[in-house]
């Protein structure tokens, strides 16, 4: 890779969505990783955190020092636990580093948004009400000016990119509220052992947990608001099911008056035209999670009631790519002006 590539640092390298961001950044022609941080782990190298990525085994992990990150690196993709991360992010950004934040820290534009869904004050309040939320196929040219994004939740992402070319159409009432109903892999949860992620917990069930009160409800309901252009209350049940990765999340409106399937079908095809991870599936087709594993790619199903009124919109996504490092990746594409989808994975695998 040639020396004037962009220099990232990987922040949270040795969680899932730090290693996630390291194995798509490993095939990017435009970007090398010259700093990888951990807390636990300092002195080890990354193939002994993890073991998947061995080809890039000589790279060491280091503790997160602020200053020496500024001398070696342009870019920072951060995969640090929320409230740890808008401290530390906005020293970065103060020293002129590009940011693209996976934590929650930087998605509410409102500081009072934020304080009220995570129950403390924002850190910075001045960097939060400049941040830029990364969805990019609603957010493109906001993004591709910006110098600090907060990168989406993974069930915000699917869940949004199913409702928002409805939402913004004016195709379901908004007063009406939303239901999502939406199923994870466990690799959502984060790498450290937790009982409830055992494989003897999880193997065999289905589990709903913080059924209304999720932390991403309020970041969806937020980001409704602001990128659709219409406030829609949001009612969420996230459910873990026994798989690695993957999300599908079921969207359920009410139709405007008078709106057919045809018209939803037309929004959500004009929508995504031209973008290079939208899929709309046809009519009566509706999307499985394993379409898109290993993908930055994300598939739409859509379907309408006219005798019930009922409009239910599903996406699904790998919440370790779409969900978090490859779309942090198209973020970070987009802020150095490159073509979005330069180096991120089109095609997973086939069984
Ligand atoms: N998992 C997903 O599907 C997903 C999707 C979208 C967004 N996110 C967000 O992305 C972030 C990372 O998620 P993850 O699933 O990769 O979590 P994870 O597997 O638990 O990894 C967390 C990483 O943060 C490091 N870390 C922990 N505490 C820290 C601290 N106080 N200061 C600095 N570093 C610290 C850990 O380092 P050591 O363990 O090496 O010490 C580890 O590298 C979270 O904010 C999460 O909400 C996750």
């Amino acid at each position: 890779m040639s020396s004037n590539t962009t220099r990232v640092a990987v922040l949270g390298a040795t969680g899932y969505v730090g290693g996630q961001l390291l194995a798509i950044l490993a095939g990017h022609p435009a970007a090398r990783v010259t700093v990888a941080t951990t807390v636990r782990h300092a002195g080890q190298t990354l193939a002994d955190v993890h073991p998947a990525l061995a080809p890039l085994g000589h790279l060491p992990l280091e503790a997160l020092d602020t200053a020496a990150i500024a001398d070696r690196a342009d870019v920072v993709l951060s995969a640090l636990p929320h409230g740890e991360s808008a401290a530390v992010l906005g020293e970065l950004v103060d020293a002129g580093l590009m940011v693209a934040d996976l934590s929650a820290d930087y998605r509410f534009a409102d500081p009072a948004a934020y304080a009220a869904a995570y129950g403390h004050p924002h850190p910075r309040p001045d960097l939060a009400a400049r941040a830029v939320y990364g969805l990019v196929e609603f957010n493109r040219a906001a993004i591709r000016a910006s110098r600090l994004v907060g990168v989406p939740g993974c069930y915000p992402t699917a869940t949004l990119l199913a409702l928002l070319p409805a939402l913004q159409g004016g195709l379901i009432d908004p007063a009406q509220g939303v239901v999502v109903d939406a199923k994870s892999g466990i690799s959502g949860a984060g790498r450290d052992a937790k009982t409830q992620n055992l494989f003897c917990e999880v193997d065999g069930g289905v589990r709903a947990y913080n059924v209304g009160t999720h932390r991403h409800q309020p970041e969806m309901a937020f980001q409704a608001a602001a990128l659709g252009g219409r406030a829609v209350p949001v009612f969420f049940t996230p459910q873990v099911v026994p798989m690695s990765r993957g999300i599908l999340a079921s969207v359920y409106a009410r139709l405007a008056p008078g709106v057919t399937e045809a018209d939803l079908r037309a929004a959500y095809h004009k929508a995504y035209a031209g973008t290079p991870f939208g899929q709309v599936l046809p009519e009566g087709s509706f999307p499985n999670t394993r379409q898109v594993a290993g993908t930055n790619r994300f598939a739409v199903g859509i379907t309408a009631d006219r005798e019930t009124g009922q409009a239910a919109l599903l996406c699904v996504i790998d919440n370790l790519v779409k969900g978090a490092a490859g779309q942090a990746i198209q973020c970070m594409n987009l802020m150095l002006g490159l073509p979005e989808e330069t180096g991120l994975p089109v095609m997973g695998g086939v069984a």
